[in-house]
């Protein structure tokens, strides 16, 4: 069994999809993993890591795919990749299998089995595998140290002898795994946090971090579907929320923003006369921005600056903190493939009834077969 990992190729992508802890561990269970040289470089890992782990180093990407069985990657690898990689080989990775831009012909013309991490059922067996939570909770964590670094103002109150600063106020919308860790993280730098979200359920969770709970006076309070996910809300709930939001942010700081409904488009939480109202100098991280943002002004991977309010748009927040979104993402890999994929005997052997397996599943023989996908985006493609 030969696991390979190739460099990342997207711009501004740092992580790498194994880490030293996850050579010892696949090499235990028999297998054989090559590196592209220079593949955890992004990450602070050296090749000689890797190689003191058990993994070998291929000089360049060809080399790494030849022959190989399986192939772990971060994002989904360029056409050029694609050509090295053997027909008939298992693809393990965040595949953004719904991005409009996805074209899963690619994977069907060489018939790979690929396995797409983003669609992994969220049960309570599959949390350690699940790359959305590990890495969405950094990205809330870095999300706050940006519009931190970005701000010209302190965070935490001060009372010194020339006079009191007081504390930054923070909002953050949607308090999913991102938000809860935006909200700790500002509350830790000493940011007096609300946070609002359509899902009552996070109510508590919002509290016992110690931030504020904004509610939506709505008689359609239940904004959660019966998978845990955010469901699109009335015109009328969105109206009330709107109006809230705006008189809420006229008194913030910062505000982090990570709203999002699977599938379909980010809500549009900030509009621009909410943006006129905001304080001069105040900074919002739409960590939405790669699914349309929930601010209609921010812009993928840029700062701009609007009616004196900078908004930061980084597609790729988790990448900002690679030297452990990488270890962490290679566990989550680990897990799924040794627990889904090896036998207690150390042999090769995917089971392919196991529903997480059956959930991940994006193409195979030459057809997309995950039935939400294929139903969206047709079989062949
Ligand atoms: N393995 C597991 O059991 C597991 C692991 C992680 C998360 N989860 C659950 O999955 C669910 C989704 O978490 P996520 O972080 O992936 O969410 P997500 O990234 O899909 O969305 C982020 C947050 O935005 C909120 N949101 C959506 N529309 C909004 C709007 N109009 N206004 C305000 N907020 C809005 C959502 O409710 C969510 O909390 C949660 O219930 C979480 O507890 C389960």
């Amino acid at each position: 069994m030969k696991i390979a990992i190739l460099k990342e190729m997207h711009p501004k992508e740092q992580r790498v999809a194994i880490s030293p802890d996850a050579v010892k561990k696949f090499t235990a269970l028999g297998a054989d993993v090559v590196i592209e040289a220079g593949a955890g470089l992004g990450s602070a890992i050296a090749d000689s890591s890797f190689q003191d782990a058990g993994a070998s180093i291929a000089k360049d990407a060809a080399a790494a795919c030849d022959n190989a069985d399986v192939v772990l990657c971060v994002q989904a690898p360029t056409d050029d990749q694609l050509a090295l990689i053997p027909a008939g080989a298992l693809l393990v990775g965040s595949l953004a299998p719904l991005d409009v831009t996805t074209d899963l012909s690619r994977y069907n013309d060489k018939k790979l089995t690929t396995f797409s991490m983003e669609l992994l059922p969220r049960i309570s067996r599959a949390q350690s595998m699940d790359v959305l939570s590990s890495q969405s909770n950094l990205a809330g964590y870095r999300a706050v140290i940006d519009a931190v670094a970005q701000f010209g103002k302190v965070i935490p109150m001060m009372m010194t002898a020339a006079g009191t600063v007081p504390p930054a106020k923070v909002l953050v919308l949607g308090a999913g795994v991102a938000g809860l860790q935006a909200i700790a993280t500002a509350k830790r730098l000493g940011a007096i946090v609300s946070a609002f979200d359509v899902r009552p359920a996070v109510k508590e969770q919002v509290q016992s971090l110690g931030a504020k709970f904004v509610e939506v006076p709505a008689e359609e309070a239940d904004g959660e579907t019966a998978g845990g996910y955010a469901k699109e809300m009335s015109e009328d709930y969105k109206r009330k929320q709107s109006e809230l939001i705006h008189e809420t942010l006229k008194s913030q700081d910062i505000c982090i923003s990570t709203a999002l409904i699977p599938g379909k488009p980010a809500p549009e939480l900030i509009t621009e006369v909410m943006l006129k109202d905001m304080k001069d100098g105040s900074v919002i991280v739409d960590l939405a921005v790669a699914s349309g943002g929930n601010c209609k002004s921010s812009k993928l991977d840029s700062i701009v600056t609007k009616h004196g309010v900078q908004i930061i748009g980084y597609s790729n927040m988790p990448s900002r903190a690679a030297v452990d979104a990488s270890p962490l993402y290679a566990r989550n890999l680990y897990n799924f493939v040794s627990t889904l994929m090896f036998t207690k005997e150390k042999t090769f052997l995917v089971n392919w009834e196991d529903e997480l397996i059956t959930g991940t599943l994006l193409t195979k023989d030459g057809a997309t077969v995950h039935p939400m996908v294929s139903q969206i985006k047709g079989a062949a493609a």
